[in-house]
C-alpha cells in the first residue's frame, strides 16, 4: 500500500481567488501509474492538478495543504509514501468569507501562515511510519547541496531532486531530470520523459519493498 500526494494545493484568498503554483501534477500522476502497474494499492491525495488523475487508484481530492496533511493522516498505516505534491509553503492567515471589493476594501494586504510540513510530519511520525518515505526537491540552485540538506531536514528516506529553473521547462513539461538521493549518495539519471521517471523509480520501490518482506 502507497500513498501518493500530487499536484498543486490552492490556498484561498476570498471565496473567489487563491494561490497556487505551477504544479500539473504530471509526475506525481505518473508515480501512482506506474505502482498500479507494479502491484501496489496506492492512495493517490492530489490538489486541483490540470491532469487526469490515474486509473485503478483510491483518488482523494482536496484543496489546501491542510486537507491534504488530513487526507494524508487518514490514508495511514502505508508501506510507502511519496510526496510529490508541490504543497504551498503559506496559506493566508484569515481569508475572507466574502469577495473582496476594490471599491470597499481597496488595496488588499495580505498575511501568511505557515502551512504544515506533509513530508516532515509523516517521516517523523512514532508509530504509523511507511518503511519507506520519498520527497521531492524542486530547487532553482545548487540542486545537490539543497536536496541533499533538506533529505536531512525533513528526516524522509530518499529523495528525488530537480532543477525546476525555467530554463529547463521541467516545470509543467513532459520530460524530468532527476537525481536520486540517498543516505549512501546520489545517482543522476539522464534526462527522460515523466513516465519513465516513474516508471524507475516505482521499481526502485517495488524492489526496496519486496527485499524488506524476504
Ligand atoms: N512538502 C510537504 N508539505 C509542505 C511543503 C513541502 O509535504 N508544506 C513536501 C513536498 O511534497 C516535497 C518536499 O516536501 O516532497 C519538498 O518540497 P519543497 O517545496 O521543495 O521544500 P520546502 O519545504 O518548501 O523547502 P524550501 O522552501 O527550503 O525549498
Amino acid at each position: 500500500r502507497v500513498i501518493v500526494t500530487s499536484g498543486p494545493t490552492h490556498e484561498p484568498i476570498d471565496p473567489v481567488r487563491y494561490i497556487a503554483n505551477r504544479s500539473s501534477g504530471a509526475q506525481g500522476t505518473a508515480i501512482a501509474k506506474a505502482l498500479v502497474a507494479q502491484g501496489a494499492e496506492v492512495v493517490f491525495i492530489t490538489g486541483p492538478a490540470e491532469v487526469d488523475s490515474p486509473q485503478g487508484v483510491e483518488c482523494v481530492n482536496v484543496q489546501t495543504a491542510q486537507d491534504m496533511l488530513e487526507a494524508t493522516k487518514s490514508a495511514l498505516p502505508a508501506d510507502a509514501a511519496v510526496f510529490a505534491a508541490a504543497v504551498a509553503d503559506w496559506r493566508v492567515a484569515s481569508a475572507s468569507d466574502r469577495k473582496l471589493k476594490k471599491s470597499r476594501d481597496g488595496l488588499p494586504l495580505l498575511e501568511f501562515a505557515e502551512n504544515p510540513d506533509i513530508l516532515h510530519h509523516v517521516s517523523t511520525l512514532a508509530e504509523e511510519r511507511p518503511s519507506l518515505v520519498i520527497g521531492f526537491a524542486a530547487e532553482t540552485d545548487d540542486v545537490l547541496a539543497n536536496a541533499t540538506a533538506k533529505r536531512a531536514r525533513k528526516g524522509c528516506d530518499w529523495i528525488v531532486a530537480n532543477d525546476v529553473s525555467p530554463a529547463t521547462g521541467i516545470m509543467g513539461g513532459s520530460e524530468n531530470a532527476v537525481m536520486l538521493i540517498d543516505a549512501e549518495g546520489a545517482e543522476s539519471w539522464q534526462r527522460m520523459p515523466k513516465d519513465a521517471v516513474a516508471e524507475r523509480l516505482a521499481a526502485r520501490i517495488a524492489t526496496f519493498l519486496n527485499a524488506k518482506e524476504s
